[in-house]
């Protein structure tokens, strides 16, 4: 069975316009903590964002962010660090599982999203902490900049046998 809000999901980088309902926000942030987590941690924190201002500086904050600038909203990943053991870094995948089941759920929502790289790079989890005055408690992980599409993109099939190795590599 074709799942189409997988199988359609591009990265949208540019927006309508047009305010995204809190319904739908708040489905995208149910579907997001609906994720598998290493030890049922759950490790996860989101900050929302509607406010232009806070938007257009997060587009700053990383040199591949500019499409924040165009979003009309923002849910920003952030792990809890008393959930995360620093030795074994499995919250990463935790936060990646939430973060893609958010982009699953806004395409279903008919919205479009980019996945806005934060962590691990120092500077631009800096930035973040400062600006958003986050406390030492949470670690910037990502920013989903999501809207209304203003842009369309084919759907892309990637499935390469050759990646595939049944049973034996
Ligand atoms: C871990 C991760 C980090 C990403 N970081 C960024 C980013 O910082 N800026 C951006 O514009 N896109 C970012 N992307 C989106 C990718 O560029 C995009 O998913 C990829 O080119 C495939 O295109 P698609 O999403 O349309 O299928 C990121 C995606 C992932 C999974």
């Amino acid at each position: 069975m074709r799942i189409d809000a997988i199988m359609n999901r591009r990265s949208i980088r540019r927006f309508a316009p047009r305010p995204v309902e809190r319904e739908k926000l708040e489905a995208i942030l149910r579907a997001a903590m609906q994720a598998p987590s290493g030890k049922n941690s759950q490790c996860w924190e989101f900050l929302v964002l509607e406010d232009r201002g806070d938007m257009d500086a997060v587009s700053t904050m990383s040199p591949y962010a500019q499409c924040a600038r165009n979003a009309q909203a923002m849910i920003v990943v952030l792990g809890q660090r008393e959930r995360i053991d620093p030795d074994v870094p499995i919250w990463i995948q935790d936060l990646s599982a939430a973060t893609m089941n958010a982009l699953t759920q806004i395409e279903a929502e008919g919205l479009g999203a980019t996945w806005l790289c934060m962590y691990p790079f120092p500077e631009r989890c800096a930035a973040m902490r400062d600006y958003f005055r986050l406390p030492d408690r949470v670690i910037p992980f990502c920013a989903i900049a999501l809207g209304y599409k203003l842009q369309e993109k084919a759907p892309e099939d990637r499935y390469d046998p050759d990646r595939v190795h049944w049973g034996a590599y």
